[in-house]
């Protein structure tokens, strides 16, 4: 029989409480629970046949994948085949609609069309929940990106990880929220989430009170969505991030994602909610700075970002679905 080539995409998404930690490094647990937006203009669409090619061959954004990449493909895929009883190499292509690791999250969407396209065209169907678990053996946030809209990560109890999955909270279509991305460099990011997240843990001083911090921000953002209260969901998303990076930043040597431009595009949101528009801000492991707001302020705050000195380009970006099969040829 020939083998069936499956196209799966995934949107990225955007944590407003952050995970930064694991309580396992080895099978991606996180030290903490975190809750997010799925994207629906950025993201990823993946390609994957299992054929008799001799080893596996991975395609990135039109050309052969570096070997760091193609390598963690690889060993994703062997836990695929290990699971469907197959040996079988594959051919992978993958298309990001974001800058691969940028810091606009290229990894959550990657790992979540992956897992979709692969465990399909290995003969597999899996539950929704079992492909966020699989998922997050990638990238921890890719388990957050096989739901659409909000969507609760938890920290899990298990060792094994079984209950360390995602869930959505509320749909895509619930809430008319934006993200506008000020995107403020180019190239790849300094130090990748795995090595930040470790050194994080094993040097800052305020790693262990970030990790105590983090139920009582899920908590609250779980109210503030349940109420649809921008402001209140908005207060924690910023605290939640800043926090992240001050428990980062005090890590030896300090794990440092800011430039310039990153905090004169906070300044420029933190100026508009002064003004009265209620937006918020959020940053990931990079120095792009996201705006949460309402979709009738997102304009006039990509107009604001856009004029920041050291901002290149702004996305206005909606709720989006979770990650799906596109089509199977
Ligand atoms: O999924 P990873 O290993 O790339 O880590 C994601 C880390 C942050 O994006 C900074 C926070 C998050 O919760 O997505």
């Amino acid at each position: 029989m020939r083998p069936h080539a499956v196209t799966a995409v995934a949107g990225t998404n955007i944590a407003l409480v952050k995970y930064w930690g694991k309580r396992d490094v080895a099978l991606n647990l996180p030290a903490t629970g975190s809750l997010s937006l799925t994207l629906d203009r950025l993201g990823t669409r993946t390609t994957v046949v299992f054929d008799d090619g001799a080893a596996d061959r991975v395609y990135l954004d039109g050309a052969e994948a570096a070997p760091a990449f193609a390598s963690r493909v690889s060993a994703f895929l062997d836990r695929v085949r290990a699971r469907a009883g197959i040996d079988a190499r594959a051919r992978v292509v993958t298309e990001n609609s974001v800058p691969t690791a940028a810091g606009l999250a290229s990894s959550a969407s990657g790992f979540a069309a992956l897992a979709v396209a692969a465990t399909q065209a290995a003969g597999l169907a899996l539950s929704p929940t079992e492909l966020s678990e699989l998922a997050r053996l990638g990238s921890g946030s890719a388990a957050r990106s096989i739901f659409g809209g909000l969507v609760e990560m938890a920290r899990g109890e298990r060792a094994d990880g079984r209950d360390a999955v995602a869930h959505p909270i509320a749909g895509a279509e619930d809430w008319p929220l934006r993200l506008v991305i000020a995107v403020t460099a180019h190239g790849p990011k300094a130090i990748g989430s795995t090595a930040a997240m470790e050194r994080t843990a094993k040097t800052s001083p305020f790693y262990e009170a970030w990790v105590r911090g983090v139920e009582a921000d899920l908590v609250a953002a779980r109210a503030a969505i349940a109420g649809r209260d921008l402001a209140a969901l908005g207060v924690v998303a910023e605290h939640s991030a800043l926090r992240m990076h001050a428990t980062a930043l005090a890590a030896e040597p300090a794990i440092f994602y800011w430039t310039p431009a990153t905090l004169a595009a906070i300044e420029a949101v933190r100026s508009l909610r002064a003004a009265g528009t209620q937006t918020f801000v959020t940053i990931d492991a990079g120095p792009h700075v996201k705006a949460l707001c309402a979709a009738a302020d997102a304009e006039a705050v990509a107009a604001a970002l856009a004029v920041v000195p050291g901002v290149s380009r702004t996305i206005i970006a909606a709720p989006g679905p979770g990650a799906r099969v596109l089509e199977v040829t």
